[in-house]
């Protein structure tokens, strides 16, 4: 059976080139891209990588695999980012967040020329809501945030990590999950998480993706840009 992960993540290797800086994204998917930058540097397909992880996760996997790493804060600006997402749609809106790196993945974002998405085809979606929305939000009155979230309606949950402690990003914070299912107005719900204090960011990303590369069950990958 096609690993429809490992083939879509391979690919986006494409769009790298040496001398470049990549952002690496954070993910099941996210991994083998990463994966495959580091085979390339290895039999010198491509030389002079920097790479910037969006997670701690991500670091450790390019370490192991000798890949350069920079700061963001070293480098002007990253060529080429690719990361999955938890749902998107063809109008390049899209969830991510699963993997609860949703904060410093959006810094990565914002500071990319260009953005590639890699995800399977279940992935694609017509509306944005189905899958949980991560709301990163320091640990201070996170309660007081919950309780907020729960009289508007918005279903949320804290994420955990095991059975009884609280799922802690890298920076620190605790991720709220809402489970809304079906988002309306997008554009809306962002702007109003954004003016929330105590929240940090979200994992609505709006017009993100420059390209995103859609790996289907059969082995063909679709590419929407
Ligand atoms: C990490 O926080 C996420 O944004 C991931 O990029 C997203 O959850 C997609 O992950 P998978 O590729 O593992 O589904």
């Amino acid at each position: 059976m096609t690993n429809v992960k490992e083939t879509v993540g391979r690919k986006a290797a494409d769009y790298v080139q040496s001398g470049m800086v990549v952002g690496l994204g954070t993910g099941s998917t996210a991994y083998w891209f990463v994966d495959e930058i580091g085979r390339r540097i290895k039999s010198g397909e491509l030389t002079d990588i920097k790479g910037v992880p969006t997670s701690k996760q991500t670091e450790d996997q390019a370490r192991k695999l000798g890949i350069p790493l920079v700061t963001l804060d070293e480098i002007n600006q990253i060529d080429v980012l690719a990361d999955g997402a938890d749902e998107t749609t063809t109008d390049f809106n899209g969830i991510k967040g699963g993997g609860g790196a949703l904060l410093h993945e959006k810094i990565v974002a914002q500071n990319s020329r260009k953005i590639i998405w890699i995800v399977g085809e279940n992935k694609v979606v017509d509306y944005l809501g189905k899958f949980p929305l991560p709301v990163e939000v320091i640990q201070f009155g996170s309660w007081k945030l919950f309780k907020n979230f729960d009289r508007a309606g918005m279903n949320p949950s804290f994420r955990k990590s095991g059975r009884d402690s609280l799922f802690i990003t890298d920076s620190g914070n605790y991720i709220i999950d809402l489970h809304l299912d079906h988002i309306q107005n997008p554009q809306q719900l962002a702007f109003e998480l954004k003016n929330m204090v105590g929240v940090v960011d979200h994992g609505l990303f709006l017009n993100y993706p420059d390209v995103i590369l859609v790996g289907q069950e059969d082995g063909e990958i679709l590419i929407h840009e």
